[in-house]
């Protein structure tokens, strides 16, 4: 009995092989870089696989249809690429596409958002508190966060608005003063008085997080889904034993349409080793 005890523990501690297959992130442009930055703090040892759409870029203002489009056909370009686990690294497509990629991919990869991770946080962190939200017009319009926040009765009341330029502000511009204009402009809108906390539900805005907490005088706390996120693919590699603790991390970053901006924000991110590929996905 101890000998087969001991047998199965010393098989447990065999190192998965599928644990080295890389993560793959996509979103619409350099707004998943915020996740994937905090992934590698997080997850030092993981191989990555980012794909940016930045032909399709902003996708906050397309169709639910044409986001479910570009986001299958992504998560399938990420699976040929052997992904363990594939995030969705934007909220829009999180909305719009979480579920019809998940039965798309069915048990040949994990599938993760950015939206329950958050959820979770909020109920964890701030029950009968009033919250803000800013994210693209998808993500606002599909009502996504209130109905999750509702369902969990936490006494959270949650009030969106949303802001659409600023995604495509940040892609061209990045972490510019000429954002603090749109901000004065969005953040002063009714729905967003009075409130404990605000919620930046789209992956662009940490980019910006300073400058939003600065127009509120450091008095609302700003909550960026960046590590939250990292956290929580963390413990979803851990429960599925696919950590990878093996080995120095590759990271392969593509894009469907070469942007100047997206090479000068990754390079922000990840310093001058990365290699920016062009993916031609939709030629
Ligand atoms: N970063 C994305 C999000 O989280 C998309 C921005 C856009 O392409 O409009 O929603």
């Amino acid at each position: 009995m101890t000998e087969i005890l001991l047998s199965r523990n010393i098989s447990n501690m065999k190192p998965n092989p599928l644990a080295t297959q890389p993560i793959g992130i996509f979103d619409s442009g350099i707004g998943g870089l915020t996740v994937a930055h905090a992934l590698v703090k997080h997850l030092p040892k993981e191989n990555i696989v980012y794909f940016g759409d930045t032909a399709h870029m902003p996708y906050g203002d397309k169709s639910s249809a044409a986001i479910q489009a570009y986001a299958v056909k992504i998560a399938h370009m990420l699976l040929q690429q052997d992904c363990k686990l594939i995030l969705i690294a934007c909220n829009s497509a999180s909305a719009a596409a979480y579920e019809l990629v998940k039965e798309y991919i069915a048990s040949r990869a994990t599938v993760m958002n950015v939206i329950d991770p958050v959820i979770r946080y909020l109920q964890d962190q701030y029950t009968k508190k009033r919250i803000g939200l800013i994210g693209t017009r998808q993500t606002v319009n599909s009502s996504i966060y209130k109905k999750k926040i509702d369902e969990l009765k936490t006494g959270i009341t949650l009030s969106s608005h949303a802001t659409n330029l600023l995604a495509q502000a940040i892609e061209e511009f990045g972490d510019h003063a000429i954002i603090d204009t749109l901000l004065n402009e969005y953040l002063a809108h009714p729905q967003l008085k009075d409130i404990d906390a605000l919620v930046l539900a789209c992956t662009h805005y940490p980019i910006i997080k300073e400058r939003v907490a600065k127009h509120y005088k450091n008095n609302v706390a700003i909550i960026d889904s960046s590590d939250i996120v990292a956290q929580a693919v963390k413990k979803q590699l851990e429960n599925d034993s696919l950590l990878n603790t093996n080995g120095s991390s590759t990271k392969h970053f593509y894009v469907s349409d070469y942007t100047e901006s997206f090479a000068t924000n990754a390079k922000l991110f990840f310093g001058d080793d990365i290699k920016l590929e062009h993916y031609p996905l939709w030629d």
